[in-house]
């Protein structure tokens, strides 16, 4: 359903008439590894910020982003509910600059934007500057009066990213919300109350900040604005909460409807939370994000279970969220399309979640509700830190929903004691993940790209159409990333070359090795390959003098072949796993080696036999149609609009390659392919398993190593044929079973009852476990005998039993001892051996005389 006003329509192309180019949301899990997720909206363009990347088209970018802030440097998890504005995920409108326009214009087109397009009344409008930025309070003062502006220190009015990245100072623009609706006494300009609400902040980026806290001034001084939909929508609509706008309304009638009371504003927090976290879950399972122990999962475990709390607190019973969810698919798809087209998985996957959560839930509340009761009776200030870690540990509840809880108590949490016992179990580190995994990527090694990328600009990939080539050393670096001009015998190091064959590691493939040679020589192996912003880089060993500026051939690894099968076959299983299991299947992950591949889906459940029967099947269908590849180039709408398949994290050109085979698979792809996929030969599913909570994981075998693999399974047969001198193996074991089945229907047909005074009573030979005789007679009979032998050559063993009736197996032994018998225990059960005398064997004879003495004892004494 369309919002009632088009508040994100107008932005977008208010600036695009500006001369801004409208851009996509990029996707909730950034290709960074210094960012938790993308929190504003300039982190599709940071490396444009930085100078590190030219701006792909043209100076100026507008955009409506989605973002998330919860976990990492902008976190606001923990107020969500409790205020009128924090969400964890929300659209960011922003214009951008990349050193065209500054403060000026920015500040210009702002105002333009508030008092001509949404029309807000100019008297309400004010403005904060940082109290450096002479520049920013002098062009304000033209627009609005003095009064109306005010100076503020950095925690104000300085923006960054994250710990590291562009940064600057900034201005903000407030509305006055009205005294009538707000009088606490931090409602004034300047202050935390609500009635000046921020609506805007226009960054004037013009540092980067490095891990050392460093600022460095940006190549060309840049604009980054963000705008927050959800506010601007309330305030247009005249409400004072976003949660009373007409984009969480819809979702706070469906908890109302859940948990069948009326919602208030006053005692609201709950169905605010709801409402809320049911955007971020939707949007983060949409976009492929999966419940896990740790990093990303696990923030989207920690919101879901914040909601089912707040759930449990308004008496919701069982799973509900994705009731909620599912509402917000309805709300939202006019503009996020993906989000219907993975309805079902996305709620599947939600109801899953949070049954098993459910379960834990009451027993932790329960916990809770007990070490509150504890703490009230001893007059305790402090909820113990042992606890929350129990909570923790034993029923799933995340640190910062124990703090949500102890919001509603006077108590707070022994945190050190929380942490000493975390620390103890030395267990999950993810409840502080702080987004910072930068510690891999070194420094140096960045700005030498950044130098090399303007030195010689990006580099060329020619490994479509060749394997082998010769080509000119541009640069060459020591293994702690330093330009050099040589590497000498038994060095590591890396080489950029002019053109390269060798694929960078990027989607499943990794990054291709081979081999350098100086004319016919060998003098570098290639390790491994990686593509660095434009460079593509190869890690080497080298076996000889290598020098900067010498023409060298680069052969590729004849791995290339098998790679390239498995590759492909990874596309056409990717194809009939949506068309086997549902479009809502996402790629999950995917690793592409010589001799396998595996490929990770989100799926709710294990495949059973026969889907994975279909699916291999299918396969190999598509191998045997023989479809040739196609690769196009054309533009991401276009590709899209073909049904090509793209990945959400994927970051994409304005053209894409896609990859088809056929018109059953279409996909996004850089990737190295079979000419036709008659050369993948054939597929088999080696292994399916689960990766984690709604993950599925298919490995899998082609080309070279499909038919090793059948190979080997066929040799294992034969093997068995020539052993068992047959060619039909299950015909033989269904003969084999039968005649056991017959062998065991004789031996129990073989203990032949009789009744002895009345009584069922068993004396016979017997073989195989004679306990388990005895007592499957027992079982059969409210009384009974039973005396069994188990006789070979030379020996014999014999179990008796009775069963109510006056018999006790010693004294029935007892009366055979003269016959050699020995042996003692229970009066209803004992085993006994047989001691031959020297010279005497187990005959028939013997046996006959031992069961007949069995037999005259119970006639004699045996009591019914
Ligand atoms: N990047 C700025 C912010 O997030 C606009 O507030």
């Amino acid at each position: 359903m369309e919002q009632k006003l088009d508040i994100r329509g107008s932005f977008l192309e208010f600036f695009k008439s500006k001369g801004h180019q409208i851009y996509d949301s990029m996707p909730l899990v950034p290709n960074d590894p210094t960012l938790l997720f993308t929190n504003a909206g300039m982190v599709q363009f940071k490396d444009i910020f930085t100078g590190t990347l030219p701006p792909p088209k043209g100076l100026r970018a507008t955009s409506s982003q989605v973002c998330l802030r919860a976990g990492g440097k902008h976190n606001d998890l923990e107020n969500v509910g409790y205020t009128a504005r924090h969400h964890t995920m929300f659209e960011m409108l922003g214009n951008f600059s990349f050193g065209d326009y500054f403060k000026k214009d920015a500040i210009k087109y702002a105002w333009e934007f508030v008092t001509e397009v949404l029309k807000l009344p100019k008297e309400k409008l004010y403005i904060t500057v940082h109290e450096s930025d002479d520049e920013a309070y002098n062009l304000w003062k033209e627009i609005v009066p003095i009064s109306h502006i005010k100076r503020l220190g950095d925690k104000d009015n300085f923006w960054q990213m994250g710990d590291t990245g562009p940064c600057g100072p900034c201005s903000e623009i407030f509305i006055d919300q009205g005294e009538e609706h707000f009088s606490g006494s931090e409602d004034y300009f300047g202050g935390d109350g609500d009635r000046f609400l921020e609506i805007w902040n226009l960054v004037f980026m013009q540092f980067e900040k490095s891990k050392d806290g460093k600022l460095t001034p940006l190549p060309k001084p840049s604009i980054d604005t963000g705008m927050g939909l959800e506010r601007v929508q309330a305030v247009m609509e005249g409400k004072t909460s976003n949660f009373d706008s007409s984009i969480f309304t819809p979702l706070i009638k469906e908890v109302e409807k859940l948990c069948n009371k009326p919602y208030k504003y006053e005692t609201g927090a709950s169905y605010r939370v709801i409402a809320d976290h049911a955007r971020a879950v939707c949007f983060l399972l949409a976009q492929g994000v999966t419940f896990d122990k740790e990093g990303r999962g696990y923030v989207l475990r920690r919101i879901l279970r914040r909601a089912l709390r707040h759930g449990y607190l308004l008496g919701i019973k069982g799973a509900f969220l994705y009731k909620v969810v599912d509402k917000v698919i309805d709300e939202l798809s006019y503009h996020y399309s993906y989000l219907k087209e993975k309805r079902e998985n996305i709620l599947e996957l939600c109801k899953l979640e949070e049954l098993r959560f459910l379960d834990t839930l009451e027993s932790g509340m329960k916990l809770f509700k007990e070490e509150l009761s504890a703490c009230e009776a001893k007059g305790e200030k402090i909820f113990s830190g042992e606890v929350a870690f129990k909570l923790y540990d034993t029923f799933g509840f995340p640190l910062d929903l124990t703090l949500d809880m102890l919001k509603d108590t006077i108590l707070s949490l022994d945190i050190a004691s929380f942490e000493a016992c975390m620390e103890t179990q030395k267990a999950r580190s993810s409840a502080s993940w702080k987004g910072s995994g930068d510690e891999g990527v070194n420094e140096n090694f960045k700005h030498l790209v950044q130098s090399l990328l303007s030195k010689f600009g990006k580099n060329e990939f020619v490994g479509y159409e060749y394997a082998s080539l010769e080509s000119k050393i541009l640069s060459l670096l020591d293994s702690e990333f330093n330009e050099v001009s040589t590497l000498k015998e038994g060095q590591k190091g890396y080489v950029l070359f002019a053109k390269t064959p060798l694929y960078p590691q990027g989607g499943g493939p990794l990054g291709e090795a081979g081999k350098l040679y100086k004319d016919t020589k060998l003098v570098a192996e290639v390790l491994d390959t990686k593509k660095y912003h434009d460079l593509i880089i190869s890690s080497i060993l080298s076996k000889d003098t290598l020098n900067v500026n010498e023409t060298i051939k680069i052969e590729v690894s004849n791995d290339r072949f098998e790679i390239k099968k498995h590759h492909s076959a990874t596309h056409l299983l990717h194809a009939v796993l949506h068309e086997v299991l549902g479009s809502s299947i996402a790629q999950a992950g995917s690793l592409v080696l010589k001799d396998r591949l595996r490929f990770d889906f989100t799926y709710h459940k294990a495949l059973d036999s026969t889907s994975l029967d279909l699916i291999e099947s299918k396969v190999n269908a598509l191998i045997a149609s023989a479809l040739s590849t196609k690769v196009e180039h054309l533009s991401k709408e276009d590709a899209i609009a073909k049904g090509a398949k793209a990945l959400f994290n994927e970051k994409y050109g304005d053209t894409v390659r896609v990859v088809s085979f056929g018109s059953e698979s279409i996909e996004l792809c850089g990737g190295l392919h079979v000419n036709n996929t008659a050369e993948i030969n054939s597929f088999y599913i080696t292994k399916e398993g689960s990766v984690s909570s709604g993950v599925r994981r298919i490995e899998a075998v082609c080309g070279l190593s499909a038919y090793e693999y059948a190979s080997t399974h066929i040799r294992g047969l034969k093997n068995l044929e020539n052993t068992l001198k047959t060619k039909d193996i299950l015909g033989l074991v269904a003969k084999l079973k039968s005649t056991l089945k017959a062998d065991s229907s004789i031996q129990e047909a073989s203990f032949k009852a009789e009744l002895i005074n009345n009584v069922p009573c068993v004396i016979s030979l017997a073989s195989g476990n004679l306990k388990a005789h005895i007592d499957n007679f027992k079982n059969a009979n409210v009384k009974c005998a039973i005396f069994l032998l188990q006789a070979s050559d030379d020996k014999a063993s014999l179990v008796l039993g009775s069963k109510g009736v006056e018999l006790d197996c010693n004294m029935w032994l007892k009366s055979m001892s003269t016959l050699g018998l020995k042996g003692g225990g229970r009066k209803d059960f004992l085993q006994a051996g047989l001691k031959l005398e020297e010279g005497k064997s187990l005959d028939s004879k013997l046996v006959d005389e031992i069961l007949s003495k069995a037999k005259a004892y119970l006639e004699s004494n045996l009591k019914g």
